[in-house]
């Protein structure tokens, strides 16, 4: 057995067996005897050269594109390269040819053109010709077809390692990970709308819009570092193209000894982490998006710029655009905002701290030094919001006071009031979206293509 990804020169004179998904296939003698076949297994292609025999020949030339084959043959050096294969130096001499599974003769999208770079089009359009293209929708539709295509392999390869990292990064940091309820008894982050659903014995459910209050209860309870990677399920009623209604998030909550710049800390080393990590392991992947997708690199500082809200405000001031002082910066003022900040500090990274209380969650601890503002934070990649954290009022009576003014019934969440009744430690945490992570760093124009299979108001399936 043979990967396609790992020949190269020293694998010349093997004799392989390679599984594979027929990309194409092209005669390559007028009498066709010889036929090429280009076999892809995941991101990686390879050229086959099938040449013993008029009948193989003719039997992969009318193999349906995309049916999955097996091969076997001896491992050459690339004599003449018919197209762009990702493996580049040699090709496949093959003996035997089988098919394992037939794929319908006409596919709903085609991979080629699914799967077409954006030179392509610049260059089929210089010559005034107009290659078809595949739309947003049509490309979920059929997501066992949109996969195959090299970008969106790439982005899932480069979501997994995000993932990854993070879970690597928190354990390596004395955080345990741990697995809170989806299905709960009321909402768990006010400001955002819930889904509702019919529970056993005439209870309603709500599906978890955060792990908040039961990562907070972790922490209550003494486990002192915590994270989750989690379903997390939000009512959005917004189009947009950053929100969806279930996304992935990865949350974290500690212990803080002194101040919660110790939350941020764990961020930004994180992401600093993390982005060195993807630019240097994941290029070909990143590469890959970047032939479908153009995007400039990431910039940013490998010590992540902070800059107060107050900071910020006066930032976007100065620019012209206007701003409520004590409200929350919309989608325009963000975008405007990293803009500013990239043109100032080249960066595309930074966290904008201490935003005004009014604009945060009931939970959030407000500044000791001046309570109309708060120990918050939100985090910023190429002008989108990708984090928002803060310190946590860990005091009951405070707590109790804060429920009160955002008119949240208590009873709903007794028993996540009660836990702070047995001596709770400061304590501060963040929630990060992974496909907003996804779709920032790859640059990408639309939340959906980070998610497999998207949900959005509009879309439940596939
Ligand atoms: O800002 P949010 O609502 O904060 C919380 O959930 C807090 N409990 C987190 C905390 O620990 N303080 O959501 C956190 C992140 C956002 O910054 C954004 O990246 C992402 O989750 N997010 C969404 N991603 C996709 N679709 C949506 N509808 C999202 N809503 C939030």
């Amino acid at each position: 057995w043979a990967e396609i990804g790992h020949l190269d020169r020293a694998s010349v004179g093997r004799s392989v067996l390679v599984r594979g998904t027929a990309q194409a296939a092209y005669c390559g003698s007028k009498t066709k005897k010889v036929a090429f076949l280009e076999l892809r297994q995941g991101m990686s292609t390879v050229q086959c050269v099938l040449a013993g025999s008029a009948q193989m020949a003719l039997f992969a030339l009318s193999l349906p594109k995309e049916s999955v084959v097996f091969v076997e043959g001896a491992v050459a050096l690339l004599d003449k390269p018919l197209r762009y294969t990702t493996v580049q130096e040699v090709e496949i001499q093959v003996r035997k040819l089988y098919c394992v599974s037939r794929a319908k003769p006409k596919l709903p999208i085609s991979v080629e053109d699914a799967g077409r770079s954006a030179e392509e089009f610049a260059m089929a359009e210089a010559n005034g010709v107009q290659l078809p293209r595949v739309g947003q929708d049509t490309r979920l539709n059929h997501p066992a077809i949109n996969l195959r295509t090299p970008a969106v392999q790439a982005i899932f390869r480069i979501k997994h390692q995000i993932e990854h990292k993070f879970r690597e990064y928190l354990s390596s940091r004395d955080f345990i990970g741990i697995h809170t309820p989806k299905l709960i008894s009321g909402s768990s982050e006010g400001g955002a709308a819930v889904f509702k659903l019919e529970y056993k014995n005439g209870k309603t459910a709500c599906l978890a819009q955060s792990p908040q209050l039961h990562k907070q209860m972790a922490i209550c309870g003494g486990l002192r570092r915590v994270f989750e990677v989690g379903h997390i399920f939000r009512a959005e009623d917004s189009n947009t193209h950053r929100h969806l209604c279930e996304f992935v998030g990865m949350d974290a909550e500690m212990e803080i000894m002194r101040h919660y710049f110790e939350v941020c800390d764990i961020v930004d080393g994180f992401f600093v982490e993390l982005f060195r990590h993807l630019n240097e392991n994941c290029r070909t992947a990143l590469e890959a998006v970047n032939r479908q997708y153009p995007f400039e690199p990431l910039k940013y500082l490998e010590n992540t710029l902070r800059l107060s809200y107050e900071e910020g405000i006066q930032m976007l001031k100065e620019a012209g655009t206007e701003v409520e002082p004590m409200g929350d910066l919309n989608t325009e003022a963000e975008r405007k905002l990293g803009q500013l900040v990239r043109e100032k500090y080249d960066t595309d990274f930074f966290i904008l701290y201490r935003y005004p209380l009014a604009a945060r969650p009931f939970y959030t601890m407000p500044c000791y030094e001046n309570p109309a503002y708060s120990n918050s934070f939100d985090v910023f990649l190429r002008g989108e919001e990708i984090i928002s954290g803060a310190q946590r009022i860990h005091e009951p009576e405070l707590l109790a006071k804060r429920v009160a003014e955002h008119g949240i019934d208590k009873s709903s969440i007794k028993s996540y009031l009660e836990s702070f009744s047995y001596g709770t430690p400061p304590h501060g945490g963040f929630g990060i979206g992974l496909e907003r992570v996804v779709k920032l760093f790859c640059g990408l124009d639309d939340i959906r293509m980070a998610s497999l299979f998207p949900r959005d108001p509009q879309r439940l399936s596939p």
